[in-house]
């Protein structure tokens, strides 16, 4: 049989992690300051494309480009400040990123899970043809893609091409 003293031992070693283990879920619980920013999923600022729309108006509706740019990642992020591109009148100078059809998959898969992506059901159909780069995000998704060029250069060279 147990002694008195062995008793009252465990109970209070008992009650000390109790006692650990309420503050431990009291500091976890608490409750977060109104005022306070919510860390890491901050939502960022809408990208501002201005710059760009004094020559391409035509995506100020693009459902591509808008949809990115409403969650901050503006026509910059992806194609490059792009200075020299648009301060150009003779339109000559390419913008600082293209890109030719067979890199277009693997720039969206940067920023989007593959994974994730892969197990849709709207695109199992498809993704064998996108990992051999036979079909393009851009295909499906936006109207990104000009119906008609009037200015073309190499997008792999930069080289330009033709203006008409
Ligand atoms: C999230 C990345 C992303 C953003 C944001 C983005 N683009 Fe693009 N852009 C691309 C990709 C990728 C292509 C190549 C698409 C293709 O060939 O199918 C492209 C192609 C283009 C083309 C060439 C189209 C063609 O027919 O060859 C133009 C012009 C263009 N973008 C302008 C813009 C402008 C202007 C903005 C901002 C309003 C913008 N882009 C925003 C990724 C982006
Ligand atoms: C720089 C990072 C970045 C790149 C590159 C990028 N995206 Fe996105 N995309 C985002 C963010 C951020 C969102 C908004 C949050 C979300 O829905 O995931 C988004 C949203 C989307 C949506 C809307 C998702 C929805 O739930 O409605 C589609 C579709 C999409 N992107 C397709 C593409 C395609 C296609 C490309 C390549 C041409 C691309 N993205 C390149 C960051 C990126
Ligand atoms: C054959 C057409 C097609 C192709 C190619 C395609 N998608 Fe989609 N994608 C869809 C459809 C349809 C949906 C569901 C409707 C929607 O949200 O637009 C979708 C949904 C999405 C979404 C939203 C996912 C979510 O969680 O709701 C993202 C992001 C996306 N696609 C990105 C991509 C990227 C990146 C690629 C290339 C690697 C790609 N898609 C290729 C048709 C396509
Ligand atoms: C001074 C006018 C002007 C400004 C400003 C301008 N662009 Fe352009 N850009 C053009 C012209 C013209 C073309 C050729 C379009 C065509 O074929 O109709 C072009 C084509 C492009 C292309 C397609 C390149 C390719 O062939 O793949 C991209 C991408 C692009 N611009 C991005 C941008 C971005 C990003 C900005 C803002 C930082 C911007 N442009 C600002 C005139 C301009």
């Amino acid at each position: 049989m147990r002694s008195r003293g062995a008793l009252w031992r465990s109970l209070a070693l008992l009650s000390a992690v109790s006692v650990a283990m309420a503050i431990g879920i009291a500091a976890e619980q608490k409750p977060r300051d109104k005022n306070e920013a919510k860390p890491a999923k901050e939502k960022p600022k809408p990208a501002d494309n201005s710059r760009c729309f004094v020559c391409h108006g035509n995506y100020d509706e693009e459902e591509f480009a808008v949809r990115h740019a409403k969650h901050g990642v503006g026509c910059e992020k992806c194609h490059g400040p792009s200075d020299d591109h648009a301060g150009d009148e003779n339109h000559t100078t390419p913008p600082d990123i293209m890109y030719p059809a067979d890199k277009v998959n693997a720039a969206c898969l940067k920023c989007h899970d593959r994974a994730k992506l892969a197990k849709l059901e709207k695109h199992t159909p498809v993704w064998d043809d996108i990992a051999a780069n036979t079909q393009h995000c851009t295909d499906c998704h936006g109207k990104h893609r000009l119906a008609r060029r009037t200015v073309r250069w190499d997008k792999v060279t930069r080289k330009f091409l033709e203006s008409k």
